[in-house]
């Protein structure tokens, strides 16, 4: 696994929140929710210099502080076209919309919207909810060619197959929360129908509503003779080459 990195290091901020750092050292956070995510190692809620956010969908514990860093860092945000809007009308001029389908090369780095099938809304500080277009997963391919797949909220899908054939992934970062995205049974097929020779378990422990565990996610696995390796990483570890 580490090998294949190509220079770049992936980081666990906890639920669904990574931190990636290219090879040539840009800075790039997937769903940002750090500052209220009861899973971020204190150490690590500082983001300091960033260049990219992309965002699945708009669900807090996804979005979470994409509007004050974006504002902060000046990072460009790439979201769906719903999202894209919304963060314009907050005065976020580095947005750029991507939807299902688009690939887009950002910095060094080509990001490829997937398909997910959850929900999503924005939530508002007047508590008003807005639409926030569909949730996407992502393809990230960096300047090595080493690709990973996040999944966004999902439930499984038979196109995840599809993923695999056509973008092939080399690691998977897949929910396995249960109740409000896909069970560990349902990630044990999505890994299967993916063929991605590595795992990462993500979205679960955070909430009482995703108490899927690793353990149960692993069984699933072993039943369906899948073969991939996972990586259960705790909120502040990192693979890296
Ligand atoms: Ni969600
Ligand atoms: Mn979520």
């Amino acid at each position: 696994m580490e090998q294949l990195l190509g220079g770049a290091r992936i980081t666990y901020l906890g639920h669904a929140t990574f931190r990636l750092t290219t090879a040539g050292d840009e800075q790039i956070i997937i769903d940002p929710f750090i500052t209220d995510n009861p899973q971020t190692p204190e150490e690590l809620k500082e983001v300091g210099e960033l260049d990219t956010i992309l965002l699945t969908h708009g669900h807090f514990d996804h979005f979470g502080d994409t509007i004050p860093l974006a504002k902060q860092t000046g990072a460009t945000v790439v979201a769906n076209f719903e999202t894209f809007a919304y963060l314009q009308s907050q005065g976020i001029e580095n947005a750029m919309p991507l939807n299902k389908g688009g690939t887009a090369q950002v910095g060094g780095i080509k990001v490829t919207g997937t398909n997910a099938f959850h929900s999503s809304s924005i939530q508002t500080e007047d508590g008003s909810t807005i639409y926030g277009g569909e949730p996407m997963g992502f393809v990230v391919e960096f300047e090595s060619g080493f690709k990973l797949y996040h999944a966004g909220d999902t439930c499984v899908f038979g196109d995840m197959a599809l993923i695999g054939e056509i973008y092939n992934p080399d690691l998977a970062l897949l929910p396995i929360g249960n109740n409000v995205v896909m069970s560990p049974f349902e990630a044990a097929h999505a890994t299967r129908l993916l063929g991605v020779d590595h795992v990462v378990p993500i979205h679960y422990g955070t909430f009482p509503f995703v108490p899927g565990t690793p353990d149960e996610f692993k069984g699933h696995l072993s039943d369906l003779g899948v073969k991939s390796e996972v990586h259960v990483m705790s909120p502040g570890d990192r693979l890296a080459s």
